[in-house]
């Protein structure tokens, strides 16, 4: 087909063009038919112009319909000041066409491609279905432009500093990252399969063995698991891997990278972020703690107190009874709250108790001079459960809470474990509330000094906190068989904002050791040997110290786009269940194909 190919882009025009003859090639982004004026936006991806057809020169302009794909051949003119468009960048000039040739009709729209408060109104999965549509809405360009520049200085500042980008392979043997598998039948030896790696974990530790010494890849892994709004069952990572490192090393690595990284991305694409400052460190005990959680928002103080100690002869039969059987009194401060009414603070107790809270017992914290209210120290304290409590044990709780005039106490009475759960969540709703957690800042932090191991109740076994790979803390070694739950692993997570963004350790190299490990996981001789001979091998040739990192590339460029659904910076994603709407995968197999793959369904029932 020859058409008249473009001389700029739609975006790129300035005053400076006009009288200039252009050509342009792009969509028509939006159809304004005034009777005798006939207008056209047309877009490329460098941006958007505005167009003018004189209707009485063309003869059939009704074929120029939203998206219509068009080259046009026009002069560029200046706007007379009051039509000038100060929101886009080429608001200044428009271009009057003398001629157009349409490259590619359009037939109406499954929906209209609109900015992104009426895009919430479209069904998410007719979107995904015409995603080829949907990504020509400047933002969805945009969410791609960043996500592209990510990984572009990602690839610079790692290979500026001898990293080795090596890919591994996609079709492989499992590797547990704690998510089921993608399998991939074996034609050749009918009942074998392949599986999709849930992270080039292995490959990498294999690489480290191999001399490569500094590797990344952007990797694509494979989990079989339930979907969330920040989880694919696709995804991508940075993944890392050093040698002859300290756990130290990657973490200064790996905070320089993130810091340089994203606050490249801030300044170019003018993201209304603040630059990333140095990353806050936190043992996982301490965050468990004052966070109730592995993953703190740190743009927010509120730390979890505990009355465990201050209450323990309190005559309130609800805290009594939680802290004869072992549990403790713990709470958080919801500053503004006591101006609550009674039905906000039911609701509080009832979100609270979706996550397993068994009530939510509260105290509105007030001044001394307040009518009606039970002193305690310099303030005093209103609610139905201040009674129970002495003026000393008040006062110690108002001392442990910080408590501040204004302030509703919530206080979840629970084993530790159970309460940690509820208050996480509470912490990170009171955030909300009180306007605490700030879109524009991206809080990073470390967290340090994980257990190795965890009991899972379901299986009544010891799993591994990270993965199987990773390395004890050379000083809790002794205790692997002793006392597995105090062994700590050279184990470290970056969190953003509440959310987890990567995690990493230093890695078992020692056959022994690894071997040790597997055995506490329940893992046996024969079926180590068949799952993971190859790295029990590998290491005993000459095998170096060896640590990494891989943080999660689709969350990143949802903390810069402020997206709560990992599908808006995927461009292809799948939609729940992982179902590709676009491509209506998976979908069935043909009758050769079963006979290939040499399986059969076996009978319903
Ligand atoms: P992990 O399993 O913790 O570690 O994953 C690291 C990071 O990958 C991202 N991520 C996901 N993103 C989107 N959808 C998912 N389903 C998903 N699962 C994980 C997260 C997470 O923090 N091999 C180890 C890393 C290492 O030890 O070096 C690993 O994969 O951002
Ligand atoms: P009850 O005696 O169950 O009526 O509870 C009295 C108050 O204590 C109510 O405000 C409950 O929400 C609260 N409460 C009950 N159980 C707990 C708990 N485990 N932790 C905190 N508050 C609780």
């Amino acid at each position: 087909m020859s058409f008249p190919q473009r001389t700029i882009g739609c975006g790129d025009l300035r005053p400076d063009a006009a009288g200039r003859e252009v050509v342009l090639n792009g969509w028509a982004h939006r159809v304004r038919d005034l009777g005798g004026l006939f207008f056209v936006d047309l877009r490329d991806r460098s941006g958007i112009v505005q167009l003018f057809l004189d209707p009485s020169r063309f003869a059939n302009l009704q074929e120029i319909r939203p998206e219509t794909c068009l080259a046009v051949r026009g002069r560029v003119e200046r706007r007379s000041p009051e039509t000038v468009n100060p929101k886009i960048p080429t608001g200044e000039v428009e271009v009057l066409v003398d001629e157009y040739q349409v490259l590619g009709p359009s037939k109406p729209l499954p929906f209209p491609l609109s900015d992104e408060e009426q895009m919430a109104q479209v069904n998410e999965e007719l979107r995904i279905k015409h995603r080829y549509l949907d990504l020509r809405r400047p933002s969805m360009l945009r969410r791609l432009q960043i996500r592209a520049s990510a990984v572009r200085r990602i690839r610079a500042y790692l290979d500026a500093r001898g990293f080795l980008e090596v890919e591994t392979p996609i079709i492989t043997k499992s590797t547990p990252e704690g998510a089921r598998d993608y399998l991939v039948p074996y034609r050749l030896d009918p009942g074998k399969f392949y599986a999709l790696p849930q992270s080039p974990q292995q490959y990498k530790q294999l690489l480290m063995v191999a001399g490569i010494e500094k590797y990344y890849q952007i990797a694509k892994c494979f989990r079989d698991e339930s979907q969330r709004s920040d989880r694919q069952p696709e995804f991508t990572q940075l993944d890392l891997e050093m040698s002859f490192v300290v756990q130290e090393d990657v973490l200064q690595l790996m905070e320089d990278l993130t810091r340089q990284v994203v606050n490249g991305l801030i300044e170019e694409f003018g993201l209304d972020k603040r630059p990333v400052g140095p990353f806050a460190r936190i043992s996982y005990d301490e965050s468990m703690r004052l966070y109730g959680c592995d993953k703190p928002d740190l743009r927010f103080g509120l730390p979890i107190f505990d009355v465990t100690g201050a209450l323990s002869a309190c005559s309130f039969g609800v805290f009594r009874s939680t802290i004869d059987s072992g549990g403790r009194i713990r709470g958080l401060r919801y500053p503004g709250g006591a101006h609550l009414s009674r039905k906000d603070v039911s609701q509080l107790e009832a979100f609270a108790k979706t996550f397993g809270a068994k009530g939510l017992a509260t105290l509105s914290v007030v001044p001394a001079d307040v009518p009606d209210a039970v002193p305690a120290g310099g303030l005093a304290v209103k609610g139905s459960i201040a009674k129970f409590f002495t003026a000393d044990e008040l006062q110690a709780v108002l001392r442990e809470a910080a408590a501040e005039p204004g302030d509703l106490l919530c206080f979840v009475a629970d084993r530790y474990g159970a309460g940690n759960n509820v208050l996480y969540r509470l912490r990170n709703e009171i955030g909300d509330r009180c306007g605490l957690r700030d879109r524009r800042e991206l809080n990073f932090c470390w967290v340090l000094d994980f257990p190795l191991v965890e009991w899972d109740e379901e299986t009544g076994r010891w799993s591994a906190t990270h993965h199987p790979f990773t390395s004890p803390k050379a000083e809790d070694l002794a205790f692997l068989e002793s006392d597995p739950a105090r062994v700590r692993a050279d184990c470290y997570d970056i969190v953003c904002n509440g959310v987890e963004w990567a995690s990493g350790s230093i890695r078992i190299h020692r056959p022994d050791v690894q071997a040790r490990v597997f055995s506490l996981l329940g893992i046996d001789e024969a079926t180590q040997k068949e799952r993971f001979g190859h790295m029990l091998e590998a290491f005993q040739y000459g095998a170096p110290p060896h640590g990494g990192i891989a943080p999660g590339i689709d969350r990143l460029i949802m903390f810069l786009t402020d997206d709560e659904n990992i599908r808006e910076v995927i461009a292809f994603p799948k939609v729940g269940n992982g179902y590709d709407p676009l491509m209506d995968a998976p979908s069935p197999i043909d009758a050769q194909q079963w006979e290939e793959i040499g399986l059969r369904l076996a009978d319903p029932g």
